[in-house]
């Protein structure tokens, strides 16, 4: 089987962006990561894919300004130049513009803090608490123009349990992003491959 090049966009930790390369590692995964790009030169995320043996690269941002298209398009170059056929975005923390979303509309998931389509956005946890929620969650979607807006592919939930904060629910989701993902991707996959 040929498997379909990923790569995976980071902004920091990468604690997703490491599960993925994990579950890779099994030749029977339907992506091979090839790049692992992160708009922040000091990700912590870099240095572990750079340790896992997958080509990584740093596109500064702050380089480009207010100009957003200007920094997608070195993006999109790196991508186009490693074959990439699949993105999964990991934490990576920029909005991206209609014209970049748009070039790999069906070719680019993201994994995102909530249960949408309920709080779309940053601050997803205490927002759950605020409003009395029972439940929290993990999304994986389709990268659509709005933000968080795509079809979903795959959540999972954990209640909240008194006394739960933000950081004790990021705490206790984290490790079933990390089983999410990596099921939700070879989810899209099989779409990709049509
Ligand atoms: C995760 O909570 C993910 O859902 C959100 O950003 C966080 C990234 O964490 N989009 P990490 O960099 O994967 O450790």
């Amino acid at each position: 089987m040929n498997r379909l090049k990923l790569a995976i966009l980071i902004s920091g930790r990468g604690s997703n962006m490491e599960a993925l390369l994990k579950a890779a590692e099994d030749a029977a995964f339907p992506a091979q990561p090839v790049l692992v790009l992160s708009n922040r030169p000091d990700a912590k995320g870099l240095e572990t894919a750079a340790n896992a043996g997958v080509p990584v690269l740093a596109i500064d941002h702050k380089l480009y300004g207010k100009d957003r298209e200007a920094f997608e398009r070195e993006m999109d170059k790196a991508l186009s130049d490693a074959g990439v056929e699949l993105i999964a975005l990991a934490g990576f923390m920029r909005v991206l513009t209609p014209w970049f979303v748009t070039r790999w509309q069906g070719r680019m998931i993201n994994i995102h803090p909530s249960l949408l389509p309920k709080y779309k956005g940053l601050d997803t946890h205490q927002r759950a608490l605020d409003a009395g929620d029972t439940e929290v969650g993990c999304t994986v979607h389709w990268v659509s123009a709005g933000v968080d807006e795509g079809e979903i592919i795959a959540q999972a939930a954990i209640p909240i349990l008194p006394g739960d904060t933000a950081e004790s629910l990021a705490d206790r989701l984290l490790p079933e992003e990390h089983k999410l993902y990596p099921r939700a991707l070879a989810l899209a996959c099989e779409r990709v491959r049509g």
